[in-house]
């Protein structure tokens, strides 16, 4: 076994906030972190984003709220949560304890709900930034506010100017020309773009004539939506002057690699979670040889590091030719 090499900075700055390690858990599929302190070194972890929060409490959709699809997970949960009050009071104080940085995120109904939700929060210690889920498929307004790069602006600019958090705008991939939003964003002062949360999908039983999920359609995630979470992240990327955030289908080191260099400064872990809550812990220990693989003694060097200039279909050397027809 190779030795771990000791001289690797894992760190990695999102705007203005800094994680130990470029390696996140996404919200929705890892609970409120405690269900996991038994089986997942919190410790080791870049940060945790606990489930989405609502103003109110919401009952989420009707059952079934997910099926398995071919290489994917489609969901119509409706941000099923407590409502802020019964966070702050039965969440945050364990969450504000985790030895890993917490990323809170929130999903208003309108643009004011959105703004008092973080102003609220802001009077409690532990948090260390905010995700504004701006791109949630399986609520009536969910997408609304990163379908309209104006919308988006204006929203994160408010919110800028309400809190002090560090901003992570997460974005849907259910936008014509994602690139847009992410300006928008950008430009309003958020300190990250997070790209993607699921794409919107069906899944249909023909003998009964219906959709599988009580709510029609859903949101699909997992391996399935890899390519088109790294297209996202590398139009992101190229569009938009701060640090990108890659979501989607990531389930091993070399998933993760694969977004970092496509932009990426930081990943997400989602549906993995579901199967084996440990993987991204997985994931850190193996982020110091793959990148001491490349040559790279930090993060920064990998990043965006992806060369245009020949596919590996082009390529003439021979080990090259035999992964293109492999
Ligand atoms: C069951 C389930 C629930 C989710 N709930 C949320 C949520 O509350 N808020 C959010 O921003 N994203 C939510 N997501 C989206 C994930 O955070 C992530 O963006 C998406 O699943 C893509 O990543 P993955 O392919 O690694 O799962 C959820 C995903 C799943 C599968």
């Amino acid at each position: 076994m190779n030795a771990r090499p000791n001289s690797v900075d894992l760190s990695v700055q999102l705007g203005r906030l800094q994680l130990p390690n470029p390696i996140l858990v996404a919200s929705g599929t890892f609970g409120y972190a405690r269900e996991m302190e038994h089986i997942v070194d919190l410790s080791r972890l870049g940060g945790v984003i606990p489930k989405t929060i609502t103003r109110e409490p919401r009952q989420g959709n009707s059952p079934w709220r997910t099926v398995e699809t071919t290489g994917g997970l489609l969901n119509s949960i409706g941000l099923d949560n407590d409502g802020l009050d019964a966070f702050v009071e039965h969440h945050l104080p364990y969450l504000a304890d985790m030895p890993c940085p917490l990323i809170v995120s929130v999903a208003g109904r309108t643009h004011d709900e959105f703004v008092s939700m973080v102003t609220i929060l802001e009077k409690f210690s532990g948090i260390d930034a905010i995700e504004l889920n701006v791109s949630c498929p399986n609520v009536s307004h969910g997408i609304d506010f990163a379908s309209d790069a104006e919308m988006c602006g204006r929203l994160i600019s408010d919110i800028r100017h309400a809190c002090s958090f560090p901003i992570l705008a997460k974005l849907t991939p259910n936008v014509t020309n994602i690139s847009k939003i992410a300006e928008a964003a950008a430009a309003a002062g958020a300190d990250a773009i997070c790209v993607i949360n699921t794409l919107l999908g069906m899944v249909v039983n023909w003998r009964m004539r219906r959709p599988m999920l009580g709510n029609g359609m859903g949101g699909l995630s997992g391996p399935a939506i890899k390519p088109v979470a790294l297209r996202c992240v590398y139009q992101v990327a190229k569009a938009v002057d701060i640090p990108v955030v890659g979501i989607g289908g990531i389930a091993s080191i070399d998933d993760a690699m694969e977004f970092f260099v496509a932009g990426a400064t930081a990943v997400q872990i989602g549906t993995a979670n579901y199967y084996d809550p440990t993987v991204s812990v997985k994931i850190v220990e193996a982020l110091p040889d793959a990148l001491q693989e490349v040559g790279a003694k930090k993060m920064q060097e990998v990043v965006g590091s992806l060369r245009l200039e020949g596919s590996l279909g082009d390529a003439r050397d021979s080990s090259a030719t035999m992964l293109a027809d492999g």
